[in-house]
């Protein structure tokens, strides 16, 4: 069989400001699973993942935690590595960008970029705060976000990178590479982006020490972002003194799949791909952004206090439960909502009862009638056996396409074709007066039949439920399964007269307390750490009520009396929009559905304005929103942000706030 080659697939390398929650795990489980199915197939994979330690917000979180730099971030990282070895997942590398082969690359790629021209020093003008000395993005006169002393207007040398040369190339690259952001959605926002003008970068930092040092230059630290993002290479060891790391990196390199959560597109599609350029080197073939895992309808994140652990899941119904949930409830791409009760109803639906049950009762039959050898048949069902070729294409097919919701649902069809066709043949009756001699090969029939076709699902499933697939495989006798070759899965590959290995349960009943179980594993951990438990402008009801009805909310209401540190009111992301398209919503009297442009994205967002506003007379007009919302859906659609307004008379009628001088679209309120 021909070698397929090589394939690299990357995570993004997560912050270790948080501990570990299964949104980080959910990109690690699709990466772990692409990265599974590569290998069965043949292909030579190397699968990387890692931990992003420096910058500003670590050193602060370190400090907060009263621990120097380095000890913070060895601890979590430690979590994040001790977690997925934990849920068994099988990356071939883990990066920590504290390690020194990765600081040492990464100075010689930032050392590269300005050796060919595409890094300058240059002179930052702009706000200063002496006491927190820190940067401000703001008007002269604006407070520090950090304290609410007002900034001093600064002058000082930094290094800055030349995005700004890249704008025609990237856009013809885009245009040539027509896969290379998926979806297509996320595709639209960078290009957008790109096209509304890139702005040279700054890539140095010299208010706080925690990054890599600026070669020959100390006092500056590499900007975080480029830091981070150069891991994908310096991990195949870009860089390295060493011949054999470097051959690692001549073969690997370029990634076949960056796969990252979309709040980070435009990092890797826009400032990735414009360092390689810069830097000589090919461009990854793919980035594909998945959408986020929503709790409580939010995105779940340490900063609105709404996480679930891993562990928690692990321990009550295993990884392979937390694997399946994910993949086959969210839609690749698509926002998708976590819950325990989903949770445990999928579990014992797909899992419990549809492929466990049919694998323990058809093997407890073979047991039972042919001692535990598998018998021969002379006979097969067509559904069965000449689609087992369908199946296993379409499962392939939308696999390949990233549609593993869609791949789980052909897969868990062709179960449930199995499980009818037994309960139809019913191997476990009499049927009548035929000879022993006939019941017997009628049995064989059917139990080979159902066996094989097991053996197929398992063989197939394997990526994405590898706990139950080895014991499934094991139980029917062929062993070891990562040792199997499973590169041409087709009917027929079960041997009659191999024994069964022992049985066993593959997916036991969840037990009826399992819900409650995971919620108290869950305040437990919540009261034993309640540093998780931020205090943020989270989805209170007020904010909840915005878009609906008055429109009129920005934070949910602050009692009467009570003030708001300037770092609460920066947490919400107030910024100029432009109304693209306007329209009622059917049966919501006072719902429009916006389309608004953001200069670096065009977004969804759903207003209660539409008793003030005739749809067309808002066209073109800008508007300010809060852009960093948690999307929600109303209606059956989803909002991502929220119109600013006020909120008139006691029937709330909302008028849309504006300017009276001209305004960038993007930019920011503060
Ligand atoms: N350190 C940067 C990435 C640098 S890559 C060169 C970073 N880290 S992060 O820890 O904040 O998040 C990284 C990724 O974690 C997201 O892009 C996403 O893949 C995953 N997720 C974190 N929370 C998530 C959800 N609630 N839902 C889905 N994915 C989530 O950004």
């Amino acid at each position: 069989m021909s070698n397929p080659g090589k394939y690299y697939l990357t995570t993004p390398i997560y912050y270790v400001n948080a501990r570990p929650h299964i949104g980080h795990a959910y990109t690690t489980i699709v990466a772990d699973v692409i990265a599974r199915r590569k290998r069965a197939l043949g292909f030579d994979t190397r699968f990387l993942t890692g931990t992003d330690e420096h910058g500003q917000k670590i050193e602060r979180s370190a400090r907060q935690a009263g621990i120097a730099p380095q000890q913070f971030t060895d601890t979590v990282a430690a979590e994040f590595k001790g977690l997925w070895d934990r849920m068994g997942l099988s990356y071939d590398d883990f990066i920590r960008t504290t390690e020194p082969r990765h600081k040492r690359a990464v100075q010689k790629f930032f050392t590269l970029l300005k050796e060919r021209g595409y890094i300058y020093k240059g002179t930052y003008t702009g706000q200063y705060c002496v006491f927190d000395e820190l940067y401000v993005d703001a008007p002269p006169g604006s407070p520090c976000p950090d304290c609410g002393r007002i900034t001093e207007t600064v002058s000082e040398e930094n290094y800055f990178f030349k995005l700004s040369a890249f704008e025609r190339k990237l856009l013809e690259f885009y245009d040539r590479n027509p896969d290379f952001i998926r979806p297509e959605t996320r595709r639209n926002e960078v290009i957008s982006f790109v096209r509304s003008g890139l702005r040279d970068l700054s890539v140095s930092r010299t208010s706080f020490k925690w990054g890599i040092p600026v070669p020959d230059d100390e006092k500056h630290v590499i900007y975080v972002w480029l830091d981070a993002l150069a891991n994908y290479i310096t991990a195949l060891g870009w860089g390295s003194d060493d011949a054999k790391e470097r051959a690692r990196f001549e073969k690997f390199w370029p990634a076949d799949l960056h796969i990252i959560g979309k709040e980070i597109s435009r990092f890797h599609c826009v400032y990735w791909p414009a360092f390689l350029m810069a830097a000589g080197l090919p461009l990854p073939k793919s980035i594909v952004a998945h959408g986020w895992l929503l709790f409580e309808e939010s995105k779940m994140s340490k900063s609105r206090g709404n996480i679930v652990r891993a562990e928690t899941i692990l321990e009550v119904l295993g990884a392979d439960a937390l694997r399946y949930f994910l993949l086959r409830e969210i839609v690749f791409g698509q926002d998708g909502s976590f819950s325990f009760d989903a949770l445990v109803q999928r579990y014992n639906s797909d899992l419990a009862n549809g492929y466990g049950n049919l694998a323990s009762r058809t093997l407890a039959m073979i047991q039972r009638y042919f001692d535990g050898t598998v018998p021969g048949a002379a006979a097969c069902d067509p559904g069965l056996c000449q689609d087992a070729a369908d199946y296993i294409a379409q499962f392939g097919k939308e696999f390949e396409a990233l549609n593993f919701s869609r791949a789980i649902e052909t897969l868990w069809s062709y179960i449930a074709a199995v499980d009818g066709f037994l309960t139809a043949r019913a191997p476990w009756k009499t049927h009548g007066d035929v000879s022993e001699e006939d019941l017997k090969q009628y049995r064989a029939d059917v139990l080979y039949t159902a066996a094989e076709a097991i053996r197929i699902i398992t063989a197939l499933v394997c990526p994405i439920l590898p706990d139950a697939a080895a014991k499934v495989w094991s139980q029917l006798g062929l062993g070891d399964i990562r040792k199997a070759d499973l590169r041409n899965i087709q009917w027929g590959g079960l041997q009659p007269g191999t024994k069964l290995g022992e049985l066993g349960p593959v997916f036991p009943r969840a037990e009826k307390d399992a819900i409650t179980r995971m919620q108290e594993l869950e305040q437990k951990n919540n009261a034993q750490k309640p540093e998780e438990q931020n205090p943020t402008i989270g989805p209170a009801p007020a904010e909840a009520k915005g878009v609906e009805a008055a429109a009129g909310q920005v934070a949910p209401h602050a009692q009467a009396n009570e003030k708001i540190s300037i770092d609460d009111f920066m947490k919400v992301e107030l910024r100029v929009a432009q109304i693209k398209v306007a329209e009622r919503v059917p049966k919501a009297d006072k719902l429009l559905r916006l389309e608004v442009d953001l200069g670096y994205e065009q977004r969804q967002i759903l207003a209660g304005i539409a008793e003030a506003y005739e749809p067309e007379s808002l066209i073109g007009r800008k508007v300010v929103i809060v852009a960093n919302l948690a999307p929600r859906k109303l209606r059956g659609l989803e909002s991502n942000g929220m119109i600013v307004a006020a909120s008139l008379d006691e029937k709330g009628k909302p008028v849309l706030a504006g300017f009276l001088e001209e305004v960038e679209i993007g930019a920011r309120l503060k």
